[in-house]
């Protein structure tokens, strides 16, 4: 008798190539609606899994965790970020996490520059106005924005995206500020004539465009706090195309309302979907739903990974995308 497939459960619809290729690879089970799963159906999954394919949309904690089946052995996530999956009790269980990396990094960067410039040059209040039929024809001082060359962008979390950021940005004529844990290397750092900041503080009071880029972690969570974000000046624009958690939204929302900052771009929230109703009533943001990695071939792509992690997995190597190793 040939070897039993590996169960492999997958918690929302991905690409149907790429389910296709699950079915022909593992004994997958696929999501027929899409809807993000409950917590019962979550525990049910990691009783029956040997492998499970989550999402950013699955609360993967400790409690989860330490209720999962010992047959359990790889988490092999659907995305980048792995701040919805619990990685020290993973750890301890000796449950190997993989992520998805490098290949939402252009979608992502072209989202955030879609953001700076929709939030300086007013775009959605713009064409809000035409919708509603209050436009009443051209002014010259109709829908003033702010000019993006000759500006300032200070990136918080020069990695993969930040860096690809801070490329497409060069092309529109800002200059590149950066807030990092490490300097990038020299070559990266004359190619965009980057300047490091070491003390974020002394970058965000100085900078005309922020965006944020860095993962959350411990150590990011509510990192643009409210004491940092009054450092921002009256004329900053922030987008956050990284994770809602690292800025302290509700600082942020009493901001924009007393107009202290110019305006803001957010594709993540604190509490995703939930979004402040204060934050949807504000015509100096713009609110996209989690979108900056959509892109089909970006899905794909990540499909892609997502398979060859289980297969190196099941095929008892190393997989590629290693978050963390299973060490029980
Ligand atoms: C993904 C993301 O679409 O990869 C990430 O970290 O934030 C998104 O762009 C999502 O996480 C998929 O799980």
């Amino acid at each position: 008798m040939p070897p039993r497939k590996p169960v492999v459960i997958v918690t929302r619809k991905l690409p149907d190539v790429v389910e296709t290729r699950m079915m022909e690879l593992f004994d997958a089970r696929l999501s027929a609606d899409d809807h993000p799963m409950m917590r019962e159906e979550l525990m049910a999954a990691v009783h029956q899994a040997d492998v499970l394919v989550p999402t950013v949309t699955d609360r993967i904690d400790a409690e989860l965790i330490a209720a999962a089946d010992s047959r359990l052995k790889l988490i092999a996530s659907f995305g980048t970020g792995t701040d919805h999956i619990d990685l020290a009790a993973a750890r301890a269980k000796g449950i190997v996490v993989t992520n998805t990396p490098g290949v939402l990094t252009e979608d992502t960067a072209d989202m955030t520059m879609a953001l700076i410039l929709a939030t300086t040059r007013r775009l959605v209040e713009g064409e809000r106005l035409v919708r509603r039929g209050k436009w009443q024809g051209w002014g010259p001082t109709l829908m003033l924005g702010q000019r993006l060359g000759g500006k300032r962008l200070g990136i918080v979390g020069m990695g993969r995206i930040g860096q690809a950021v801070a490329k497409r940005a060069r092309g529109f004529g800002l200059s590149i500020h950066y807030h990092n844990r490490r300097r990038v290397p020299d070559a990266i750092a004359q190619e965009l004539e980057a300047t490091y900041w070491e003390s974020l503080d002394q970058m965000l009071a100085r900078m005309d465009v922020i965006s944020v880029n860095c993962p959350h972690t411990p150590a990011t969570y509510h990192l643009l706090s409210a004491r940092r974000l009054k450092l921002l000046r009256p004329q900053c624009v922030l987008v956050n195309t990284s994770r809602g958690e690292v800025i302290d939204e509700e600082a942020l929302t009493r901001m924009l309302m007393a107009r202290e900052i110019a305006g803001a771009g957010l594709d993540v929230y604190e509490r995703e979907p939930a979004i402040s109703p204060k934050l949807l009533k504000l015509e100096n943001v713009v609110l996209l739903p989690h979108m900056s990695s959509a892109t089909l071939e970006a899905r794909i792509d990540m499909g892609e990974k997502v398979l060859i992690n289980i297969k190196t997995f099941i095929d008892g190597h190393r997989p590629p995308d290693r978050v963390i190793e299973g060490v029980a």
